[in-house]
């Protein structure tokens, strides 16, 4: 017998890993996970996991039918829950008002009516998406204007995981967050939040907050994280005309202790679902407020991490005699960062199709996100390949463009590589991960990001 049931709608990226984890550290409460896609609650229940995170398979295989369940039946969990967290996506808006910047709440809206139409008792239901400010407001409008005399408590209680460190990140945050209402019945409900992750967070990590710092806050942390990317980004673009080097400038600063050293790497610039989503998502909401100083600000951020990626390949065309037109490009990498299999808003997706518009055959290669590379391409079939080994993407290839930065790209045996390719043989590092003096002493043509190239051309 549970102590009590938490229900987390929505088994993405967020959902299933958050849960698995709570699911670990509170053997006494039941944990159900339901989705509206079948094909990914099958997966779930399966060997072979939607997902892939460093370390997820052995906390879900520990936990699931022990106290993790997955479902598709959303209705009836609902009715059997006490705390109900959301996690369903909330995508930047293509239609209507806000169209490309705002994000849009179908999803959410919908979820919050289902949640009323099968509750008979009260529940908390925790905002664990990342939404607008004051989204909680119109939650508690949608589910308290019932004629059922029920009453629910809605709660943000955002999600600081990183994709590629997930588990890591959930199994010691750097802090644990939790908006409630300042009313008694939002107090106690913040209180039960707080009590699953004081099961193996420290009481100090967890902060509290009012709902609605809550909900900006996380909006906050990814625009400063982005910001930080698209900073050193156009130092980058002027180090490459100064001969300064970006790796002894990002070096330099993040000793400051003002500044600190994390995200100061320069590259081919930020991916992910969430970056672009919810910095568009914070302008948005400041322009509405009329704040337009404000919204252009954080615009820019966004602008950057586009300029930063066409910059790069310009500096591929220019380098290969001005076209790439037939010829075969290695690409290196199609997960937007190391670690994970997501290739959402990868870098990678708009580097491959001006390579492409270019007319350049590109033959790509991923070790985790060989299935995301056809359907982010669909509209260039048949002029890349998806490939399973570094090695035959390579071969006959005039180079290579990596664009994740995967730690096993550092370890190939690039000799045996550059035998295989057109001479001469060119390497861009877009993210400045491989070593480039041996690159070059091997005989490739070594371009990276912010530092001057090892050409081996006159
Ligand atoms: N991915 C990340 O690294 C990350 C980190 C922190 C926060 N977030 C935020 O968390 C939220 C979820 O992100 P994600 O990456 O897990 O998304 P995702 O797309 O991987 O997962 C969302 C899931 O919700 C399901 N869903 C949608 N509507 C539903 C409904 N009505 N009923 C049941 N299920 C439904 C979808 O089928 C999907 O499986 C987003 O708001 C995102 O911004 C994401």
């Amino acid at each position: 017998m549970f102590r009590k049931t938490i229900l987390c709608i929505g088994a993405g990226y967020v959902g299933g890993p958050t849960m698995a984890v709570i699911a670990k550290h509170c053997p006494e409460y039941k944990v159900v996970v339901v989705d509206i896609n079948p094909k990914r609650i099958a997966q779930w229940q399966s060997d072979k996991l939607p997902i892939y995170e460093p370390g997820l398979d052995e906390v879900v295989f520990a936990t699931r039918n022990r106290n993790l369940f997955f479902s598709t039946d959303v209705d009836s969990h609902i009715e059997s829950s006490d705390i109900i967290f959301v996690s369903v996506n909330t995508p930047t808006k293509t239609f209507g008002q806000g169209a490309g910047k705002a994000a849009d709440l179908q999803y959410w809206e919908k979820t919050a009516r289902q949640i009323l139409k099968n509750s008979s008792t009260g529940k908390i239901v925790v905002e664990k998406s990342t939404l607008p400010v004051r989204t909680a407001a119109a939650m508690e409008r949608i589910l308290n204007s019932n004629e059922k005399g029920i009453h629910f408590d809605v709660l943000s209680n955002p999600e600081f995981l990183a994709e590629g460190t997930a588990i890591a990140d959930l199994e010691s945050p750097d802090r644990i967050l939790v908006g409630a209402r300042n009313t008694d019945s939002g107090q106690n409900a913040l209180e039960q939040i707080v009590e699953i992750y004081a099961h193996w967070t420290p009481r100090e990590k967890i902060i509290t907050s009012n709902v609605w710092s809550s909900e900006l806050s996380k909006l906050v942390a990814n625009a400063f994280l982005a910001q930080r990317v698209s900073s050193i980004n156009t130092i980058s673009a002027l180090c490459e005309k100064t001969n300064a080097d970006i790796e002894e400038v990002s070096r330099a600063i993040g000793m400051d202790s003002r500044i600190g050293p994390k995200f100061l790497k320069a590259g081919v610039g930020f991916g992910g679902s969430c970056f672009k989503k919810d910095i568009l998502n914070l302008a948005y909401i400041a322009e509405t407020y009329g704040l337009t100083e404000v919204s252009r600000y954080w615009e820019q951020v966004v602008e950057i991490n586009s300029y930063q990626q066409d910059r790069f390949v310009r500096i591929i065309v220019n380098s290969m005699f001005n076209t790439v037109a037939g010829k075969k490009i290695a690409l290196f990498g199609f997960a937007f960062k190391a670690d994970t299999g997501d290739t959402r808003e990868s870098p990678a997706i708009s580097i491959a199709q001006s390579l492409m518009d270019e007319r350049a055959v590109l033959s790509i290669y991923d070790p985790k996100a060989s299935e995301g590379i056809t359907p982010e391409l669909v509209d260039y079939e048949g002029r890349f390949s998806v490939e399973h080994s570094p090695v035959s993407a390579a071969d006959g290839a005039h180079a290579i463009i990596i664009a994740t930065d995967w730690a096993e790209f550092r370890d190939y045996d690039y000799s045996a590589i550059f035998e295989k390719m057109e001479k001469p043989a060119f390497i861009f590092d877009g993210r400045n991960i491989l070593d480039h003096q041996k690159l070059y002493e091997i005989g490739f043509s070594v371009h990276r990001i912010g530092r001057p190239p090892l050409s081996r051309l006159a």
